[in-house]
């Protein structure tokens, strides 16, 4: 599983990488809200298996990697057409009390807190594509029905 995330982290590089030669482009984060969504759902769906897994050093470390992003997200995309808000309203509002409750669990390996914060954090993200009419279902992947 970590080989997969890997991948997919190189294979965003290697997307990146292949627009380095548009000059247009001089910000730090290059991609679109969708594009920065699809890297979101690597790091939430690898959290959860983690967190299923009971690994909370692995964990920790992606759930810091997908909040500093997030971070960005919310600097960059202060208006979007497809938001009705600045994103930095709704990760203050929705993302980050989860993220929080997750990353105090994770530290004290309280497992069944960190389950209850990323099933909170997975409700929150739908929520936000419901309210934004996209169809888009976060899967919950800490809990025992998942499969993978
Ligand atoms: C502020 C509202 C908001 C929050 C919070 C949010 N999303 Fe999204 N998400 C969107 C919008 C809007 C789109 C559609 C973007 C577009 O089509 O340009 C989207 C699209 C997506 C897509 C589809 C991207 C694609 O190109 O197919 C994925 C995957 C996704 N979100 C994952 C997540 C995950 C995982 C979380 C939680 C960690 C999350 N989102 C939280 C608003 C949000």
């Amino acid at each position: 599983m970590k080989q997969a995330f890997i991948i997919s982290l190189l294979a965003g590089a290697a997307f990146v990488c292949s627009r380095c030669g548009n000059d247009a482009v001089a910000v730090n984060n290059m991609k679109d809200l969708d594009e920065n969504m699809l890297d979101m759902m690597t790091y939430h769906d690898n959290l959860g298996r983690y967190i299923k897994q009971g690994d909370a050093d692995y964990a920790l470390w992606l759930l810091n990697g997908m909040d500093s992003s997030l971070q960005v997200i919310a600097q960059k995309f202060t208006a979007h057409r497809k938001l009705t808000d600045p994103f930095s309203t709704s990760y203050k509002k929705m993302l980050r009390p989860s993220i929080k409750g997750m990353r105090g669990a994770l530290q004290q390996n309280n497992f069944e807190e960190a389950k209850a914060n990323y099933r909170l954090l997975t409700k929150k993200c739908n929520g936000c594509h419901i309210d934004h009419d996209v169809d888009e279902n976060v899967v919950d992947w800490s809990s025992n029905d998942s499969y993978k």
